[in-house]
């Protein structure tokens, strides 16, 4: 045989192995994608079914059922004068105490209040330290008050800041605090104090005023609560 033909015949098996591997890959890309819907596919029954899943199952989808506070309230935000009485209370107690916040790194005045199981309104601000670790939040500042009158347990309570862009959410020490004595779920209230400089203005929370109503479970919802 001649060099040319030799030479010809090693390219033809060449293109010959070339047309078998583009042939696989384009089957390899088929399988790809027919792989990728049924994994599609798969997941939207785990979903579907995970929703009537019992607890024993994995992957199941997480909703109140399956946390250890089945009893969780509701979370919403309203006007403040669609409020009871007893919340607007706890409202204007955390506004009032806001007034007298040791405020002097952070510039910023929290208020909250509490209402005891008897009925009592304990109400608090944060109170800051030069060493900035000792500071107190308002939330424990109020029921350390209640706590340390006797009152172990609480049934509604309020937080009131002024933030531009929004509510002010309790931190999570506060939130670990208040459940402590939240043995049910209760309610939280949340609203924003007048604007710094509609202060003098206008003194109170407003009624067209919105405010968060949500509670002690929904803000910590795997809490630690027991060690035992
Ligand atoms: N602070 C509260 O008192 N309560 C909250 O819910 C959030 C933050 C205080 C802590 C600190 O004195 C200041 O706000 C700024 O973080």
């Amino acid at each position: 045989m001649s060099d040319k033909r030799k030479l010809l015949k090693k390219y033809m098996r060449c293109l010959g192995e070339m047309k078998n591997e583009l042939k696989r890959r384009q089957l390899r890309k088929t399988l790809k994608t027919h792989m990728k819907t049924l994994n599609e596919l798969a997941c939207e029954i785990n979903q579907r079914e995970g929703k009537q899943a019992t607890q024993r199952q994995r992957g199941r989808v997480c909703d109140s059922r399956n946390l250890p506070h089945p009893q969780m309230l509701e979370e919403y935000t309203t006007q403040f004068c669609r409020l009871s009485v007893e919340a607007r209370e706890l409202l204007e107690s955390a506004l009032a105490a806001r007034k007298d916040a040791y405020v002097p790194y952070s510039k910023f005045p929290v208020g909250a209040a509490f209402r005891s199981k008897c009925g009592y309104v304990y109400a608090g601000c944060n109170i800051e330290n030069v060493a900035f670790t000792p500071g107190c939040c308002a939330e424990r500042t109020a029921l350390a008050k209640g706590v340390s009158e006797g009152q172990m347990m609480f049934t509604g309570g309020a937080v009131v800041a002024y933030h531009p862009k929004g509510f002010t959410m309790p931190c999570g020490v506060c939130r670990q605090f208040m459940r402590e004595f939240a043995c049910r779920d209760f309610p939280i209230y949340i609203a924003k104090a007048p604007a710094p400089e509609l202060a003098d203005r206008i003194p109170a929370i407003e009624d067209e005023d919105e405010v968060l109503v949500t509670s002690v479970y929904r803000l910590l919802p795997h809490s630690f609560s027991t060690f035992e």
